[in-house]
């Protein structure tokens, strides 16, 4: 089949490639000259594990075609996807500028019948108001709408799209029932689900999915910091609940937050459609709140432990990412943190392996940046973990020790044994867990002077 793919950003380019791969011949197309320009060039413009092996791959293969000229993109079409970006605008409400004004392009240079998907994140009721834009230059038989959301995970995207735990489509048009049971038949063919659906259920899906797991974190994050003043362990409640299978194992992680470009802004987007039908979603409005104080969790443990006393401290951080094995920082904890530790007056030297770039387009020098993960730890006074990447759960434990001036250890994301910090000396302090405190754990004092000069050297490697 011929597909477009209209937007090449995360969801886009997934999409297209996978497409690709199961031997549809897929044109992909966005108004970024220089992203498509990298793209023909097999150059992936964001990280995603294995991606830019598979668009070496399709392009080689010739399946894959980037373009920035509409026109000639949709000519020979058989399905156009929209893969647009749709923001929280100033009311929280999704922003369908983007939407709105690629259907108006289409509507002028479509010619002959076209399946329009849409694949990004819309609120109830979007797919009519494209249908009313294309249906003013369009005749109605010369175009359908189908509603298809996406539930990639950043990180595992690729195995997402490629065995989804579902596919849901909203359409009643039997035409277009068939044509997207074939584009998906290969992902589903080990028995997983093909759901069809009215247009307006499938937009609400992936809302309503989005939130219930924004819900479970922000849940399973009160519960924790309970189990902190109750002296009960999270990680064993967590067990226990997780082991019912209503319940289930999964997303059942305390930690600092949820974030990326997803989940807040989608229980925003459906927080204001409730708003909008004049229904007070009170679950939703609790979900916001306590996400938005689990975010600065761990500044706050960072204070307290140094009795506020945080100006001229110096601060390493392991993670900047809003998870693992992505360089996505959008609504990343780590900016909250950072931003309320600077404007304590804290020194900061980070480490991320894959999001430093994107981090320093947004703090620029007025942080450190290292080199490695132990580069951002010599003469701090504590370290903060932020995101739990790999390369973070095994350290050398003896080399944070000589390295740190103080033995102390922030973790939002629960990386560690709490036994075993006790064992090494570390004062350790985690979610929903007790703190371990070990005193003299400061190595000898030395004067301030030589501790900066030390810290800004190895800081500027
Ligand atoms: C999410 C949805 O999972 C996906 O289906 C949808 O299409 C897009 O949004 P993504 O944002 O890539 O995917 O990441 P996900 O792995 O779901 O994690 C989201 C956030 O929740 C992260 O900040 C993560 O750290 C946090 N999280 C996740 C927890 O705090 N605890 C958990 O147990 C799981």
């Amino acid at each position: 089949m011929k597909l477009t793919i209209i937007g090449t950003g995360y969801v886009g380019l997934v999409t297209g490639i996978c497409f690709a791969e199961t031997g549809n011949t897929v044109t992909c197309l966005d108004i970024n000259m220089e992203k498509i320009s990298f793209l023909k060039n097999g150059i992936c413009p964001i990280y995603e594990p294995g991606l830019e092996n598979l668009l070496h791959r399709n392009i080689k293969e010739e399946r894959i075609f980037f373009t920035t000229d509409l026109n000639s993109a949709v000519r020979d079409a058989d399905v156009i996807f929209l893969a647009l970006p749709t923001p929280p605008g100033a009311d929280g409400a999704a922003d369908l500028a983007h939407i709105m004004s690629v259907a108006a392009s289409l509507s002028n240079v479509i010619t002959d019948y076209k399946i329009i998907v849409n694949k990004s994140t819309v609120p109830v009721g979007t797919a009519e108001k494209v249908m009313k834009i294309l249906s003013k230059k369009l005749p109605r038989e010369l175009f359908d709408v189908v509603s298809n959301p996406e539930f990639l995970r950043e990180g595992v995207a690729l195995e997402d799209f490629l065995k989804p735990d579902r596919v849901v489509i909203g359409t009643h048009s039997e035409k277009v029932k068939e044509v997207m049971t074939s584009l998906y038949q290969p992902f589903v063919r080990q028995g997983n689900p093909i759901y069809f659906m009215d247009i307006r259920s499938a937009e609400m899906t992936k809302y309503a999915a989005n939130s219930f797991l924004a819900l479970k974190i922000s849940f399973m994050n009160e519960v924790a910091n309970l189990c902190e003043k109750t002296n009960a362990n999270v990680d064993m409640v967590r067990i226990g609940i997780g082991s019912d299978e209503r319940i289930g194992k999964r997303f059942l992680f305390p930690g600092i937050g949820y974030g990326g470009s997803c989940f807040p802004k989608d229980v925003l987007a459906l927080h204001q459609t409730a708003k909008e039908h004049a229904y007070d979603f009170k679950l939703l409005k609790s979900v916001l709140e306590v996400n938005k104080q689990q975010k600065l969790l761990l500044f706050h443990k960072v204070y307290d432990h140094f009795n506020g006393k945080l100006k001229g401290r110096r601060l390493a951080i392991w993670g900047l990412s809003f998870k693992p094995e992505t360089d996505d920082i959008r609504d990343a904890p780590s900016i909250d943190i950072i931003e309320k530790l600077l404007q304590a007056g804290a020194i900061i030297r980070v480490y991320d392996p894959e999001a430093m770039k994107n981090l320093s387009a947004r703090f620029g020098n007025v942080i450190e940046y290292a080199v490695n993960q132990y580069g951002a730890l010599e003469d701090a006074d504590a370290l903060l973990i932020i995101t739990e990447w790999s390369e973070f759960r095994n350290p050398d434990f003896d080399k944070i020790s000589a390295l740190l001036h103080s033995k102390t250890i922030f973790d939002g994301r629960n990386i560690y044994d709490s036994d075993k910090m006790d064992e090494l000396g570390f004062h350790y302090e985690s979610i929903g867990r007790k703190t371990i405190t070990h005193k003299n754990n400061i190595h000898e004092e030395e004067s301030t002077d030589n501790r900066s000069r030390r810290f800004l050297r190895v800081a500027s490697m």
